[in-house]
């Protein structure tokens, strides 16, 4: 299948294209920055999605029969700094890449959400996919907004439109400098001996959910007969203290946190109950955290000792 997915240069969008690509498919990435693990066949399109002409340019060339979107302004707390960021890249680039596809001749587009940010705090947790819709922070409300948006687009042009809605995504290659990745961020500072910041109390939940369990649900989500929206999750609620202590284990370390203010945007509680991902697409978890830990901390200790 000739397939195209944005994001390739940053860290989910990076195991789904290496796992298309070794399944025989013809896979072009598009990404405005430059990849940082090597590009192992596929087409590789530096190219940034606001940029409609452009974007118009390579879908039409492509052709793609599927499109897998995740290139987006990715951080809660610069999305609470710079909402127009998000507004651009993660709604409007969002249905302009949609409309291409569609054009193009695509039959499924599967948009990557958010089921951390898109419910705020609801009062019941497990969220699920009836919970109401209600984000705290602008980068759940672009991503709540875009899935709005992209269903018009699936009623205006047929391309069926899914949406993969994961909890805190985890695992290896993960960039541990950014402000988002809180299991990346810790890796790195606690394989150097450095110290670790917590934001908050340390109580605060997530779903964390490991990196190739997403990647099986995009997959299943382009496959699907119908385009469904979909919460992915383990329905556990993890607090940051226990990803220290997990973590802290695998990494031998034996520093105590430093503990800081909660940040804006920021939610105290999240679990997701993926009953409909089980449902619809046969999904469910299959990497346990203290396992999918294991396997980061691995990669993590091999590229630091490089
Ligand atoms: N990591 C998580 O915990 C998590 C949770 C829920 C949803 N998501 C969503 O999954 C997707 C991938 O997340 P990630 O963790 O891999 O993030 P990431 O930041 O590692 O990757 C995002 C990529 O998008 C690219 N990008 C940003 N703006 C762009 C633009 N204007 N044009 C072209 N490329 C652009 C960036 O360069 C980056 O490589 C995102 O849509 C994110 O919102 C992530």
């Amino acid at each position: 299948m000739r397939i195209l997915v944005t994001g390739t240069s940053g860290f989910i969008a990076g195991h789904l294209v290496r796992r298309l690509h070794s399944a025989g498919h013809e896979v072009t990435g598009l990404d405005v920055a430059e990849p940082r693990r090597p590009v192992e066949g596929w087409r590789d399109v530096r190219l940034d999605l606001r940029d409609d002409a452009g974007v118009s340019r390579v879908v039409a060339e492509v052709k793609p029969e599927v499109v897998f979107h995740l290139a987006a302004q990715a951080s809660v707390s610069v999305s609470m700094r710079e909402p127009r960021l998000d507004i651009e890249t993660n709604v409007i680039a969002s249905v302009m890449l949609a409309r291409a596809a569609a054009e193009a001749g695509a039959r499924r587009f599967v948009f990557t959400s958010s089921g951390g940010a898109m419910f705020g705090a609801p009062e019941i947790v497990p969220a699920n996919d009836d919970t109401p819709v209600e984000p705290r922070s602008f980068y759940g409300a672009s991503k709540a907004s875009a899935e709005k948006f992209l269903k018009i687009v699936e009623w205006e042009t047929g391309m069926t439109v899914a949406s993969v809605r994961p909890g805190n995504v985890y695992g290896p290659y993960q960039d541990p400098h950014g402000e988002a990745g809180v299991v990346a961020i810790f890796a790195e500072r606690m394989l150097r001996g450095e110290p670790v910041t917590i934001f908050g109390t340390g109580g605060d939940t997530r779903d964390y959910v490991y990196v190739e369990d997403v990647v099986e649900a995009q997959v299943r989500a382009s496959e699907a007969a119908t385009g469904e929206m979909c919460v992915v999750g383990t329905g556990l609620e993890t607090s940051t203290h226990k990803i220290f202590e997990v973590l802290a284990k695998h990494c031998a370390y034996e520093r105590a946190p430093i503990m800081a203010p909660p940040r804006a945007g920021d939610i105290p509680r999240m679990a997701m109950d993926t009953t409909r991902a089980r449902e619809v697409w046969g999904w469910t978890p299959q990497v346990s955290l203290d396992e999918g830990i294991a396997r980061t901390v691995e990669v993590f200790r091999a590229a630091a000792q490089k």
